[in-house]
């Protein structure tokens, strides 16, 4: 018998699984772990929304058992094609060998790309329904959150939005919903997902909560195939979610900065003081000493970047393009970039940066300071004075 912590609603199970030891997600942190949500709709016809990443194959396949026989399972619905969400499909639809799959038209493309055309697929589009007795699902296509594959199932009259991606976090936990764990840890953990994850999209993600409300749709939960399960209070994330597209930030100024031999590091340092003597909270982070995806996180909700690098033949400091290439692929909005750094005889990592940050479209202060080897007092003075102008400008 399921525990009856699993249900989510009446005969809505979550059957995914926890896990505990991820700290990569392809690249990004997670030094709480993950889940991958998967759950099980047992009505006159029976559901399966999503499954997991294939190393939990075996731990999915107990938990469906647990709630219903393969053989009842009608259909299994893939909200997505990312691995985390995917990997487990055949061997899943191996078992359930009376399943349809329904995916949107693109997730057809992607189920048949990474596993092959042997599938009974039907494809959905947004506003199509199935009714499975007491309940019916609508569909809503989301392209872009994550994949252009995206969908978002709704399960009425539970009025439980299965939103995949969307308003997940990266936290393992032995709880499923938001009023069981730390408030604190829980927005922070969603943030983190939002910036590393989702932030290039805020506009497609703005029209969609739109078009969801134009929909009739009004979800009393929010249940995400990442993380907690939004029930106390689901508008809370969508309210942030809006926010954060928006662009809507702090009086805060995140220093983002490499060093060779300290002469950058000391000019963040008067930078920051700068800054601070307006009254502006600041982030000082070096880049060896600060995971990407917390520095990326830490800009979500800042009004100014200030970024420093040291050059090193006559290019930018190996980690400075890194971040660089991140950030512009994330492309935040509505924020006011600054470069300074450091030179020994050629220079150009300042004008590396600068033209990188023109480039990707972002509202550039010009000029950046750079210095000869080591900055001096007067140096020192125009980097305090940069950190005075960009926070009285925010
Ligand atoms: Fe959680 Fe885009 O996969």
């Amino acid at each position: 018998m399921i525990e009856l912590k699993t249900a989510i609603a009446e005969n809505i199970f979550w059957v995914g699984v926890v896990d505990w030891n991820l700290r990569d997600f392809h690249g990004y942190v997670t030094n709480r772990g993950a889940t991958y949500n998967s759950y099980l709709i047992a009505d006159e016809k029976t559901v399966l929304v999503d499954t997991v990443k294939h190393t939990f194959a075996e731990e999915l396949a107990t938990n469906i058992k647990d709630v219903t026989d393969f053989d009842k399972i009608d259909y299994i619905i893939v909200n997505h094609v990312e691995m985390d969400h995917s990997s487990s499909l055949p061997m899943i639809a191996e078992k359930a060998k009376n399943a349809t799959i329904i995916a949107s038209e693109k997730g057809k493309e992607h189920i048949i790309c990474h596993y092959g055309d042997h599938f009974k697929i039907q494809t959905v589009k947004t506003g199509d329904t199935l009714n499975l007795g007491d309940r019916t699902l609508t569909f809503v296509e989301a392209p872009m959150l994550h994949w252009p594959d995206s969908m978002m199932t709704y399960v009425t009259p539970d009025k439980i939005l299965m939103s995949n991606d969307a308003f997940g976090q990266h936290l393992a936990s032995s709880q499923r919903f938001d009023d069981e764990v730390d408030e604190h840890i829980l927005m922070e953990e969603a943030g983190t997902y939002y910036a590393n994850i989702l932030m290039p999209f805020g506009p497609i993600i703005i029209r969609k909560i739109q078009e969801i409300t134009q929909l009739g749709i009004a979800p009393t939960m929010i249940a995400p195939s990442h993380g907690i399960i939004w029930r106390s209070n689901p508008s809370r994330i969508v309210n942030a979610y809006l926010q954060w597209s928006e662009g809507k930030a702090k009086r805060k100024i995140s220093i983002v900065y490499d060093t060779m031999w300290g002469s950058t590091d000391k000019m963040a340092h008067a930078i920051a003081d700068g800054a601070t003597s307006q009254g502006v909270e600041v982030k000082l982070m070096k880049l060896r000493a600060t995971e990407l995806s917390e520095v990326v996180t830490e800009i979500l909700d800042s009004k100014a970047v200030i970024v420093g690098s040291p050059t090193m033949n006559n290019q930018m400091f190996p980690t400075l393009g890194h971040f660089l290439a991140y950030i512009t692929g994330l492309r935040p909005k509505g924020k006011v970039w600054s470069f300074f750094g450091s030179f020994g005889w050629g220079g150009g990592a300042v004008r590396g940066m600068t033209e990188t940050a023109k480039k990707a479209g972002f509202e550039v202060r010009e000029p950046g300071i750079e210095v000869k080897f080591v900055p001096n007092d007067e140096d020192l003075r125009k980097c305090f004075e940069l950190g005075k102008q960009i926070a009285s400008e925010i």
